[in-house]
């Protein structure tokens, strides 16, 4: 039920750092350590390469667990929209695992996949948020998400979910592969679930926000890099779905190879900066667009700041920024949608779970 909300997604959106949470209880052990299936972290460390399939939402938090799996446990991989997966199928590693992402376990474009997989032989984890759903049932392992009912047709809590668990995942195959971190992942996923908080209590902000930059544009860019990058998609996505705003999620050092064309006097241009290696390069990229009249709101970390910055997120974990960094864009995806009079649970010509292909 909604409650005192007037739509799903902002409740689901404000349920995130419980979820978190959930989450951290879920996967701990007694000993505070992770708590993994032997068998799952078995078929993570004997795979010379993981395939992430999914679609949607679900891709782009494929692209962030690609970075946790690549950064954290040094296996190679690739992240595939699954619709063109199963008929341009790539040329696979020797030992591959297919992990599929997918909030309802029901999407037919993965599941085809999953049953090409299945006909060469290959293992397959689904992690998702229906246990018994036909993504987990037909997969050799499962996930659970424990992010309860997401009822919008506009993915949040899920998505932030699916990267949460990836990162255990990730975090756990390291230990398998007796790789040491410098971090400790369940500390630094509840400092993430009061980021989250601190977020979803600025919701008056993002609403001003929205109306200054995205209430009667037809058009707006995310930019960013390296993780802010995958972020921008999911943001740019979010936007699309429920505004009907056109949106473009970019790389920032890639606009000047043609996107930049399409900025005018007055384009609102979102930009995220968390990540300390790329926060000059993504500045420069914003004085570029606002060379050319963009109408610039800066998301930045607590730490890597500028006094023009038009929002500052509490300090999270480099890698784990996505998680946080994503609330805003949500939250201003929502008010945009809502300010221009959409339906925002129930966005035309879509479907909460896609079973046809
Ligand atoms: O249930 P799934 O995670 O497999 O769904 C995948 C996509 O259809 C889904 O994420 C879709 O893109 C959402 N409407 C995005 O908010």
């Amino acid at each position: 039920e909604k409650g005192t909300y007037d739509h799903f997604m902002l409740k689901e959106t404000d349920e995130q750092p419980f979820v978190i949470r959930k989450i951290i209880q879920h996967y701990q052990d007694e000993a505070e350590q992770i708590k993994m299936e032997p068998a799952i972290r078995h078929a993570m460390v004997n795979a010379d390469r993981i395939y992430i399939v999914a679609a949607g939402t679900s891709y782009n938090a494929g692209l962030v667990g690609k970075q946790f799996i690549e950064n954290l446990a040094k296996i190679p991989v690739e992240v595939h929209i699954a619709s063109e997966f199963a008929y341009n199928m790539p040329l696979l590693s020797e030992k591959p695992l297919f992990i599929f992402l997918s909030q309802s376990g029901e999407t037919a474009d993965s599941r085809a996949v999953l049953v090409k997989i299945k006909e060469l032989g290959h293992p397959a984890l689904t992690i998702t948020n229906v246990p018994g759903s036909t993504l987990s049932r037909e997969a050799d392992f499962t996930l659970p998400l424990y992010a309860g009912p997401e009822i919008a047709v506009a993915s949040t809590k899920a998505y932030t979910a699916q990267m949460a668990v990836m990162l255990l995942l990730a975090v756990d195959a390291a230990k398998g592969k007796e790789i040491t971190l410098d971090f400790n992942p369940l500390q630094e996923l509840a400092i993430v679930a009061n980021a989250m908080e601190v977020l979803t209590d600025q919701k008056e902000t993002f609403e001003t926000l929205a109306q200054s930059y995205l209430s009667v544009s037809r058009n707006a860019f995310f930019i960013g890099r390296g993780v802010d990058y995958f972020v921008c998609v999911e943001g740019s996505l979010k936007l699309k779905e429920i505004s009907y705003i056109q949106a473009e999620g970019f790389a920032g050092g890639e606009l000047k190879h043609g996107t930049i064309a399409l900025i005018e006097e007055g384009t609102p241009v979102i930009a995220l900066a968390t990540q300390s290696s790329l926060n000059h390069s993504i500045r420069g990229n914003v004085q570029e667009v606002n060379a050319r009249g963009a109408n610039t709101l800066l998301i930045s970390m607590k730490g890597l700041e500028h006094d023009e910055d038009a929002f500052v997120i509490p300090a999270v974990h480099e890698l784990l920024t996505p998680l946080a960094s994503v609330v805003p864009l949500q939250l201003l995806a929502y008010y945009a949608a809502v300010q221009r009079g959409a339906d925002v649970d129930k966005p035309r010509n879509l479907a909460k779970s896609v079973t046809v292909e």
